[in-house]
């Protein structure tokens, strides 16, 4: 039997994942959040879900000319905001994000017009500001206690005054109880074939939802890899949202429900997301 490795994932994965993790069956790759295998399937899976990146443009103040996106992934929310004429730099940890995004702009047609950017955006400092900052795909939520005040000072620190910063998260609602949801997916690579599931376990009292996807994959000769990851989005109200944004300096403007998501296809299979738009308050408000 293979050696599965320890490490953050495991911590995150919940029911019928971490009975996987513990049956330790050979060839299984556990991966930190959106690397491998299942980090490459899932800006396809983002995308099939129905999740629009021009939800955030369509959002965003027409005269602002500068975009800066932050864990931008595989660049749906910068290649969109490049095709709306924008200026944008796109920031990801993530070498094999940041490769598939670059991809993604050059066959759209906008390779010279983004600025990919490999960096750990917490400890971001481009020297400048921009008119818009976006944080998409539930980014923010993926970011707690340090981290995310770190996150939260680099975002006030690249708005120009009066910029916008655009961010989606799936607002808890109230009294919402505990679920938990298993979606199975058919997956195809080039000749090998398999499934994912993905599931989450969204519990609001703990203002917790885990995001576990687990693949199988089978090759022509009947070999079988397994893949396994998790990740945990923090869930807020919306009203817990806006006031941690105001202790930055960010001043929650409109709030947007998601019509167009398709719930049973996506990553969050069973909450509606929610967009939010802030607006940068002059320097010395906000005390984060
Ligand atoms: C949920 S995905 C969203 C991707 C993209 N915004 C979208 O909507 O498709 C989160 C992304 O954040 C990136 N990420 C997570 N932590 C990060 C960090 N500390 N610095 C930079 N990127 C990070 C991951 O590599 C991943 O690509």
């Amino acid at each position: 039997m293979s050696e599965i490795p320890k490490n953050d994932t495991a911590q995150s994965l919940f029911g019928v994942f971490a009975g996987i993790h513990s049956l330790a069956l050979p060839r299984t790759t556990v991966s930190p959040p959106f690397e491998g295998l299942l980090g490459a399937y899932y800006t396809k899976l983002v995308t099939q879900s129905g999740q629009d990146p021009d939800w955030f443009v369509g959002h965003a103040p027409r005269t602002a000319e500068t975009v800066l996106d932050l864990c931008c992934g595989g660049g749906r929310t910068a290649v969109a905001f490049a095709r709306s004429g924008r200026r944008v730099t796109a920031v990801d940890r993530s070498a094999l994000q940041i490769a598939a995004a670059e991809k993604h702009g050059a066959e759209e047609g906008f390779a010279g017009q983004v600025d990919w950017v490999t960096a750990d955006v917490t400890g971001l400092d481009l020297g400048r500001t921009f008119d818009v900052v976006v944080i998409a795909g539930l980014s923010l939520t993926l970011f707690e206690k340090d981290a995310r005040t770190a996150l939260l000072r680099v975002i006030r620190r690249h708005l120009a005054p009066g910029g916008q910063l655009l961010l989606d998260h799936t607002p808890a609602r109230p009294d919402e109880s505990a679920t938990e949801q298993v979606l199975t997916l058919p997956v195809a690579l080039g000749d090998r074939r398999g499934f994912v599931l993905l599931g989450a376990q969204r519990l609001p009292a703990e203002r917790r939802q885990f995001t576990n996807m687990y693949a199988e994959i089978m090759d022509a000769a009947g070999n079988t890899e397994r893949h396994l990851t998790g990740f945990t989005f923090r869930v807020d109200s919306s009203d817990t949202l806006a006031h941690e944004l105001a202790r930055f300096g960010l001043s929650v403007r409109d709030r947007y429900p998601d019509l167009h998501a398709v719930p049973s296809a996506g990553p969050t299979p069973f909450a509606s997301r929610e967009l939010v738009v802030a607006e940068a308050l002059p320097e010395g408000h906000g005390r984060g």
